[in-house]
């Protein structure tokens, strides 16, 4: 049996609009206009027990709507889903002790107190036996070097250590089931990389299940195998992790500060400029070119500054659909080819 299994699940919202002016909102009262937005749209997948399946997909597309409905935080429109043998929304206590979710952009710990006094209400909350808690709590503040810090309140910690104390208090009842949106935003490259190692450690020892939502493919690639691809609410893509990875490195992107104010002409020669701000400019580049082009490119201009970074996750999945959809036409318009002729 997978360890989460959902079928056709639905979520639509609807949006109350505010309409302008007093009378407006006077027989507003009566009659609200609304508009339906359609959240997450007949979505099904499997995922099995000890997988860690990243969750793809550019803002709106349904990412974290798609975790609150496996949380039980928010109620579906329609279908079902199937986590550990729950259904979520119906917020079972069992249920409640065996998962666990965490919000990159939400804070879950008492936000004046010292980290420690969050950690011992969840002992409360899981009725988490003593030794056992002591001995998980100690385990986990190792893991994530946080010793020092567990008695400071947390309004004063860094983004990157409060982050590692959300993960502590989320996983001290030993959930079997993570999710994961967005555990990385905002993080300086360090703190994300500490978050990436002790994941991925963490999942390896508990075999764990995890969906990770994320924007950068630095912590889907350093921890998962499969990608679900999700846009508008409905699932584009899901498969290995490495039919994206290919095509997110074959080019790299170059961003140029040049000393004049105006961009020297040509530079199209160098790469694909996908964008020219005077004196800035980026290209697009082949990635087995990139030495031989940031030479060329030194070597001809005057430079003030230059760095060399991934192209966007969300670009590359763009990317993705468009190849897929105009595969697709292609393909119509051979079978549409292919009838006339029979046809004849
Ligand atoms: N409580 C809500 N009320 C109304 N609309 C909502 C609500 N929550 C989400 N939506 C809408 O549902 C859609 C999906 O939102 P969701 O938060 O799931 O996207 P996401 O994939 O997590 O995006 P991001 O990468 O920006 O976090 C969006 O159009 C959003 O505006
Ligand atoms: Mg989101």
């Amino acid at each position: 049996m997978p360890a989460i299994e959902v079928n056709n699940l639905t979520k639509t919202y609807r949006v109350y609009r505010k309409r302008e002016g007093v009378w407006a909102s006077i027989t507003g009262l009566f009659r609200r206009e609304f508009k339906v937005v359609e959240a997450v749209k007949g979505v099904s997948f499997q995922i099995d027990a000890g997988e860690m399946v990243a969750f793809l997909g550019p803002n709106g597309a349904g990412k974290t709507t798609t975790l609150k409905l496996l949380s039980g935080l928010i109620f579906p429109t329609a279908g079902d889903a199937q986590v550990l043998g729950f259904t979520p929304w119906k917020r079972e206590h069992a249920y409640r002790r065996r998962f666990s979710l965490v919000m990159g952009q939400k804070n879950q710990l008492w936000w004046d107190l010292p980290a420690q006094e969050s950690f011992r209400l969840h002992k409360e909350i899981y009725r988490i036996d003593a030794d056992r808690y002591q001995r998980r709590l100690d385990e986990l503040i190792d893991l994530l070097e946080v010793r020092t810090l567990v008695d400071q309140p947390v309004r004063e910690l860094s983004l990157g250590e409060r982050m590692r104390m959300e993960l502590i208090a989320a996983l001290l009842h030993s959930p079997d089931v993570l999710l994961l949106d967005e555990p990385t935003i905002g993080l300086d490259v360090v703190s994300q990389r500490k978050v990436q190692e002790f994941l991925k450690f963490y999942q390896a020892e508990q075999q764990i299940t995890v969906i990770l939502t994320s924007h950068y493919m630095k912590d889907v690639e350093a921890l998962c195998e499969r990608a679900v691809i999700i846009n508008e609410g409905e699932i584009k893509h899901d498969g290995p992790l490495a039919d994206i990875v290919d095509r997110f490195s074959l080019h790299k992107v170059i961003s140029l500060q040049f000393a004049g104010a105006e961009l020297p002409p040509g530079l199209d020669r160098y790469g694909t400029v996908i964008e020219a701000r005077p004196p800035r400019a980026k290209l697009e580049v082949p990635r087995q070119q990139i030495p031989e082009v940031l030479t060329a490119l030194l070597a001809a201009f005057d430079i003030e500054d230059v760095g060399v970074h991934d192209r966007p996750l969300e670009e590359v999945i763009a990317e993705l659909f468009t190849s897929q959809s105009s595969r697709q036409a292609e393909h119509e318009s051979t079978t549409f080819v292919k009838s006339k002729v029979l046809r004849r």
